[in-house]
């Protein structure tokens, strides 16, 4: 098969990561007899210094066209970096929220696996690192805290914030099935995440929720509030299959999830709208404190690329010869900094993107 790849490399480390995926999915074109042919794209800091601005009609047009698109990531030092200096809308982060608008990337698919080789870098008490977990967060991504109305004014004479958390029941619907039809691939068990004790919109969100598993029998429900959830992730978080949630709420619990799983740099990610279409990117940030030095590790990127060949390109076998590859260099003791533990053999960015190419 020929596809065609839009490639953002970003900021940071992104261009690291980024490298070592592509590398990974050229041993997959030749070894399975595809042609990947990749379009190199600019948002985030890097379109700034160029643009001006974070996102261009251009960009958003070239994601449009392609089969995929394949992210690292953006942003940089929120305090040293002259990005943050611009008005909100004009920075990094500014881009890629419009990008997700402009794809209709609402869904937002975040599978949170404790290897087993990688239960030394749990953080987590020995008894529970040891249960091991397999959880999907399926987050949100087009609506709620993050696009919600917003605006600083000055009330009285007292400066005043405002930022709205706003959904709608088909934005909730859509989000919920794809949650249920996830569960169905897997162990058949959704816990939805809100905080219905408080909000309105979690009140509906629930609502919404419960109508949807009336059309799937198979799967256990349950409803959770945020807090909660943040607490039972690391008390016992092998009782999750797939958590479903609004936008920052997943934002926050996808980054605690991560870290139970040894380090941020596992944590893959896929974002799709009601197509196949999706774009993929390490759940991770642009780590500017490392950026350039051959150290992030590029897992996650080459497993969002694994996502990338299973779910936009339906190469099912191509997505297993990656993930195994990566299990095969774990269990071979190959680590980066993030996931170094004693007896382990520490290797770069680019080594550990040769060693998984090597395993294919
Ligand atoms: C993420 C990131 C982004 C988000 C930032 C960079 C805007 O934290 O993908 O989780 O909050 O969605
Ligand atoms: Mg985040």
């Amino acid at each position: 098969m020929e596809k065609n790849i839009a490639v953002i490399k970003g900021d940071g480390i992104g261009p690291e990561i980024v490298s070592e995926a592509m590398k990974v999915l050229d041993k997959i074109a030749e070894k399975f007899g595809h042609r990947f042919n990749y379009e190199q794209l600019l948002m985030g800091g890097c379109s700034i210094d160029v643009n001006g601005v974070p996102l261009t009609d251009e960009t958003i047009a070239r994601c449009k066209a392609s089969d995929a698109v394949l992210m690292g990531s953006i942003g940089g030092n929120t305090t040293t970096s002259p990005w943050y200096k611009l008005p909100a809308d004009k920075r990094p982060e500014a881009g890629l929220l419009g990008l997700r608008k402009a794809l209709g990337l609402f869904a937002n698919l975040r599978p949170c696996v404790l290897y087993k080789q990688l239960s030394e870098a749990c953080p987590l008490k020995k008894e529970i690192a040891e249960k091991g977990f397999d959880m999907l967060i399926m987050r949100e991504l087009t609506g709620g805290l993050y696009f919600g109305k917003r605006y600083t004014e000055e009330v009285n004479g007292i400066m005043t914030a405002v930022d709205t958390l706003e959904y709608n029941e088909n934005e909730i619907r859509r989000i919920a099935k794809k949650a249920f039809d996830v569960a169905m691939q897997r162990r058949k068990k959704v816990t939805s995440v809100d905080k219905a004790n408080v909000l309105d919109s979690s009140r509906l969100w629930r609502k919404v929720v419960d109508e949807v598993a009336k059309d799937y029998p198979e799967v256990t429900l349950e409803h959770m509030l945020v807090d909660n959830s943040a607490m039972q992730l690391v008390k016992d978080p092998a009782q999750f299959d797939v958590m479903v949630t609004e936008n920052m709420f997943g934002d926050i619990l996808s980054d605690e999830a991560s870290m139970i799983t040894g380090s941020i740099g596992m944590l893959a990610s896929a974002s799709m709208n009601e197509t196949s279409f999706g774009l993929y990117e390490p759940s991770g940030g642009s780590a500017p404190d490392i950026a350039g030095q051959n150290k992030a590790n590029p897992i996650a990127t080459i497993l969002s690329a694994a996502m990338m060949l299973r779910y936009s390109f339906k190469m099912d076998k191509e997505a297993d010869a990656v993930e195994k590859a990566i299990n095969d260099v774990l269990e071979a003791g190959y680590r980066t900094g993030d996931i170094m533990s004693e007896g382990m053999t520490l290797v770069t960015c680019s080594e550990m993107g040769d060693k998984i190419v090597s395993y294919i």
